[in-house]
């Protein structure tokens, strides 16, 4: 069974630190990342958590801390990254379509890049030439993911250099000595079928030959993780024998001995994290009950942004009669968390959880309505510790300059 904070520990922590609360669990977290190493002990594999599901850097250290790497998708993620004590080529920078000035910056910090533009790589090509080693993101064209807004290596995404544009690239390779490390794909997020992972292999696998310092193939992230009760994530065994089976396959054939790198962010955060909150105000209306609860959209956008699921229970009253209920937040939107969702009945003032919270949740929280975002607490050793302070007025004035009348 993967470990998991009980109700009764739940409940204690919202009312030690009030809500609506993020909390994380370190050894959940630190469970996926040996279930990860574990599958793939056979292949050389490294693993870079794709740090834009949750940039804590309490969770970025506690990352560092159990060996894995990371992987980021701005240049001030990096920056977090090496606050939390990442040496550079334990990091990853996965841009896309950016200034050419975040990549100069990236390569001033040291760590590895990968380019998803044939702008930017030409313009790579004309500063760093031969000098830093690089990796070209690819658009394979392949249909992957939970839905069309997480699908991103199809033939009308904006990420990645079209496959068709191959030639361009092994053209600067001849002209300016270029050395391109590693070719990346990441189709999607919550790719439960690993067939799928093993098209994107073929595709660069065919691609391989064309470049001659290629070391690394990255798979990307997309590792999926169950969001409701009785569903399947991706069979991470299974995804460990079939890239085996892949990578000795084309050594074989090659006599080249290619490593993988993935970046996972949802398979190691998402059921690591508990969003906890309180029940305002109950309001029935025909057969419908609404259930207001002091958080929204604000604070966890995926419901509305993805219609997606997440499993919600009742931690104050968890043995009473399961009843249907619309719950919805606080914004002056229309923003539901669930609708028609039977939960253990719910009484004004009850404490709610919503699973499956740590990737993409704070993460995506904004200040809408001049709310607060929750606070954050992670809980390591059986110790729930406060890691990020809940929002004052102050901080929304913070950034605000105040013109004179
Ligand atoms: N690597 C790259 C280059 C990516 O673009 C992403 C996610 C990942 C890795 C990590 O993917 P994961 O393992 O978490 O599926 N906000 C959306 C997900 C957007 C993912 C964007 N890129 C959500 O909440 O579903």
């Amino acid at each position: 069974m993967p470990q998991v904070l009980t109700h009764q520990q739940l409940l204690e922590t919202a009312k030690e630190f009030g809500t609506p609360l993020y909390v994380y669990h370190a050894e959940r977290i630190t469970e996926q990342y040996l279930r990860l190493k574990e599958a793939f002990r056979e292949t050389n594999a490294s693993f870079f958590y794709a740090c834009k599901a949750l940039t804590n850097v309490n969770i970025l250290r506690h990352i560092r801390q159990i060996g894995c790497n990371v992987d980021c998708s701005s240049v001030n993620e990096v920056k977090l990254a090496l606050s939390a004590g990442f040496e550079p080529a334990r990091i990853l920078y996965t841009s896309n379509n950016i200034a050419f000035s975040e990549i100069t910056e990236a390569v001033g910090l040291g760590v590895n890049i990968n380019i998803d533009s044939l702008s930017n790589l030409r313009k790579f090509a004309d500063q760093y030439g031969h000098s830093y080693p690089v990796g070209v993101r690819l658009r394979p064209n392949i249909m992957a993911g939970g839905n069309i807004k997480i699908s991103t290596g199809h033939g009308k995404s904006k990420f990645g250099i079209p496959v068709e544009d191959i030639d361009k690239v092994i053209d600067l390779i001849r002209e300016k000595d270029l050395q391109i490390r590693t070719l990346h794909i990441h189709t999607g997020s919550e790719i439960k079928d690993v067939e799928v992972f093993v098209k994107g292999i073929e595709v660069l696998f065919d691609l391989a030959p064309r470049f001659p310092a290629l070391k690394t193939i990255d798979l990307g992230g997309g590792i999926k993780v169950p969001y409701k009760p009785g569903e399947e994530g991706t069979d991470v065994a299974l995804l460990g024998k079939r890239v085996k089976e892949e990578f000795e396959g084309f050594a074989e054939k090659t006599g080249r001995r290619l490593q993988v790198w993935f970046e996972p962010g949802k398979f190691l955060v998402s059921e690591a994290g508990y969003l906890i909150v309180q029940t305002t105000v109950l309001k029935q209306s025909g057969a419908t009950c609404f259930v207001g609860v002091d958080s929204g959209l604000n604070h966890l956008i995926r419901p509305m942004f993805y219609g997606s699921y997440h499993h919600i229970e009742n931690i104050s009253n968890n043995s009473g009669a399961l009843r249907p209920y619309h719950i919805v937040g606080n914004i002056c939107e229309t923003d539901s968390f669930a609708e028609d969702r039977m939960v253990a009945e719910i009484r004004e003032g009850d404490y709610l959880v919503l699973y499956n919270a740590g990737a993409y949740g704070f993460e995506m929280a904004s200040n809408y309505n001049a709310r607060f975002k929750p606070a954050e607490v992670l809980v390591k050793d059986n110790k729930a510790q406060l890691i990020r302070r809940r929002d004052t007025l102050d901080d929304l004035l913070a950034t605000q300059l105040i013109l004179k009348d």
